[in-house]
């Protein structure tokens, strides 16, 4: 794999910065953006109040914890427009959560609010190994997810060719990464893997695509999977996380010559990792639920959002900036089985260490009288003999977690496919 590092005096200069430099920006603006929500926002002024804290009762950066958090219920109950700090005119763009259970979530952005969007996405491909005059194939949906628009116009701002395919199509996708000279893709990381069978369906060698650098991201992966796609198309793997309740993509990315995790652009989003029990304030390097607050936004500033995401701050390393763990689960998606606690990324692990099984996955959650069970829906791969491969599954799967599950290896493409964010677990428990 090439050597992809950004030249230094290509990165912003607050990506370098001293801590102190960071730290005093950060207070300065978190100041400035409490008092925003407060001024402008009926929610925040009532949460606050009921808080019996105001703005001016921030000194220190430690003073946020004072604050009360927001949660999707929040968003929710100020539908559609509630949250907004700015009159609705002044709003340039909406975006919105799909809302598959209950009401959508309405973000929305004023031009500043997309500049500065453009500039964390442009970061965050600038730390991904790309440069202006490369090619980016953004195979996130365009529409009301964040992913495509969002990657889009920082992909601009940064001089690279955007070519903006969206999900879908996938013989499309293969024949114009090779006829353009993709040289970065942009995609999930689970329709990622569909593109690759289509590779290899149409009898191409996906090592030799042009393709230097994928930036995976909107759900959950594992460095298993990292492995996994940067053998197949000999290119660096790299993960990027966002929300669109903080932005939409380009939170925090991954630097392509460290690949240690994400460093979180916390000049514009202050992170905080919180006890989602007690809701306390956690030191870094403890594992717990992740919480922004906005620091420059006007539309639509957060504060204290919940993101039910679970990781830990650690040190910056390759940039000034703190980085967090890659996000490997998220409260919402914790299956409890049996009183076992487990994630889909733990069997997404355990899956891609046996070489007759594909990388795709579902899982099915039963109830077999008063017993509940999983079954781990898998798909054999062309032309290599699985005998066995359930069995073992299942035993690593055991070892690793402590559950007995069960396995169903089919046929190639036996298991359901996304174009955008995978369904990784389909609850049938309450069918009867
Ligand atoms: O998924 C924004 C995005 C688009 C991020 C494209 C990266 C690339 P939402 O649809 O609001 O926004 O979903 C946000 O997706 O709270 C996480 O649970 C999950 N998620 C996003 N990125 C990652 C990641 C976009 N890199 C929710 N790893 C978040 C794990 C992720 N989970």
């Amino acid at each position: 794999m090439k050597d992809l590092t950004p030249r230094r005096e290509d990165l912003d200069p607050i990506e370098i910065a001293s801590r102190d430099e960071i730290a005093a920006l950060q207070l300065d603006r978190m100041r400035w953006s409490l008092r925003h929500a407060h001024d402008n926002v009926p929610h925040y002024r009532a949460a606050f109040e009921t808080a019996g804290v105001h703005p001016d009762d921030l000194r220190s950066l430690d003073d946020l914890a004072k604050f009360p958090f927001t949660t999707k219920q929040d968003l929710r109950a100020n539908y559609p427009f509630g949250m907004f700090a700015v009159p609705r005119e002044q709003v340039a763009r909406i975006h919105a959560s799909s809302g598959t259970t209950g009401q959508p979530t309405v973000v929305g952005y004023t031009r500043a609010d997309l500049e500065m969007w453009d500039e964390v996405v442009a970061r965050s491909l600038r730390a991904s190994g790309l440069r202006a005059g490369d090619v980016l194939h953004n195979a996130y949906g365009y529409g009301l997810f964040t992913g495509g628009l969002g990657i889009h116009g920082g992909a601009e701002r940064l001089g690279l060719t955007v070519v903006p395919v969206s999900g879908g199509m996938t013989e499309r996708q293969v024949r114009l990464i090779e006829d353009f000279g993709a040289g970065g893709i942009t995609v999930t990381p689970s329709y990622c893997l569909s593109i690759l069978d289509e590779y290899r369906a149409q009898g191409r060698d996906p090592a030799k695509s042009p393709l230097k650098v994928g930036i995976f991201g909107a759900e959950p992966w594992t460095n298993a999977m990292r492995s996994e796609i940067e053998e197949a198309f000999d290119m660096h793997a790299v993960d990027i996380y966002g929300l669109s309740e903080v932005i939409g993509p380009g939170v925090s990315n991954e630097c392509v010559e460290t690949k240690d995790g994400l460093h979180i652009w916390e000049d514009h989003f202050y992170p905080e990792v919180i006890d989602p029990a007690t809701g306390e304030v956690l030191p870094d390097g403890e594992l717990g639920e992740l919480v922004f607050t906005s620091l420059t936004k006007e539309a639509f500033p957060i504060v204290r959002y919940r993101t039910r995401d679970l990781t830990r701050l650690m040190p910056g390393t390759a940039r000034s900036m703190r980085r967090m763990e890659k996000v490997t689960g998220r409260s919402d998606d914790m299956m409890i089985l049996r009183g076992v606690n487990v994630f889909p990324t733990q069997i997404e692990e355990q899956i891609l260490k046996l070489d007759a099984l594909a990388a795709h996955f579902q899982i099915e959650l039963r109830r077999e009288g008063r017993m509940d069970e999983m079954v781990v829906h898998v798909e054999t791969l062309e032309g290599v003999d699985a005998t066995g491969a359930e069995a073992q599954l299942a035993g690593l799967i055991k070892e690793a977690v402590g559950l007995s599950v069960a396995v169903k290896a089919g046929a190639p493409g036996s298991v359901a496919r996304s174009q955008g964010k995978a369904v990784r677990v389909v609850d049938r428990r309450g069918d009867g």
